[in-house]
């Protein structure tokens, strides 16, 4: 392997100093076999800079929490590897979400914050009986949900999402592939009318302007695109009953 000096010019910013305005600090580093960038960035921090702030925890593709902008794209900073990349790098945090520090950006609150608003919850009238038997789920729909479930939260569909960076509310892929989770749940009592009421509207389904960008930065593969067609489809054809009633 021909050994590579790399540049990685980084988005710097501490919104607690506000006076200090963001730019992009610019490190070098030998490439070594096999680096990812979350390696590159831990050299950075124990070697360069001690200040510099990024999110890590599994370091397996699996957390969501290190997604940024490599050279532009929404990706997890884990899975990237240096030799994918070319000689200068540019970092900066997710859009969107709010801004930490410098790469970190707080996914959680906006997440939550969808969920609520999908009511991410199974929505039943049946009292929970913990001495009843497991009832059974059909393999096909248990398989149907856990598709969706696949879902890390990390935040890179968001990010590369042209509506969601103008529209604050948005759900985006990350929350219309959470209202098809439980439209395929045979456990949630929900009408395709009161899905209508959660979704049916710019904010939710029928924001997406279709550039699909989700579908292709999601790391994990979602199937962004055929999630966002199920559930548009039930909606538009929900519409269409609601305004006849
Ligand atoms: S560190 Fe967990 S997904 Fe990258």
């Amino acid at each position: 392997m021909i050994e590579r000096e790399l540049t990685f010019r980084i988005m710097r910013y501490n919104p607690d100093e506000p006076e200090k305005k963001p730019h992009l600090q610019e490190f070098h580093l030998t490439e070594e076999p096999g680096m990812s960038l979350f390696v590159v960035l831990n050299k950075l921090r124990e070697e360069q800079d001690p200040t510099l702030r990024f999110d890590f925890v599994c370091r397996a593709s699996i957390c969501g929490s290190c997604g940024m902008l490599v050279n532009g794209r929404p990706t997890l900073a884990c899975k990237t590897l240096t030799k994918d990349l070319p000689d200068v790098t540019t970092l900066l945090p997710l859009p969107v979400f709010k801004l930490l520090g410098d790469l970190s950006v707080d996914t959680g609150v906006w997440f939550r914050d969808m969920s609520f608003r999908t009511e991410s919850w199974v929505h039943t009238d049946e009292t929970f009986d913990p001495d009843a038997p497991e009832k059974r789920m059909d393999n096909a729909v248990a398989l149907e949900i856990y598709e969706a479930e696949r879902c890390i939260e990390c935040g890179c569909c968001i990010g590369g999402c042209a509506t969601a960076n103008i529209k604050p509310d948005f759900i985006g892929a990350a929350g219309v592939n959470r209202v098809a989770r439980f439209m395929v749940d045979p456990r949630d009592k929900r009408t395709e009318r009161e899905y209508f009421e959660v979704v049916g509207n710019e904010d939710g389904v029928f924001g997406c302007i279709g550039l699909m960008a989700c579908d292709d930065n999601c790391p994990v593969g979602v199937p962004l695109r055929d999630q966002l067609a199920y559930v548009r489809r039930k909606m538009a054809s929900a519409g269409w009953r609601y305004q006849k009633v």
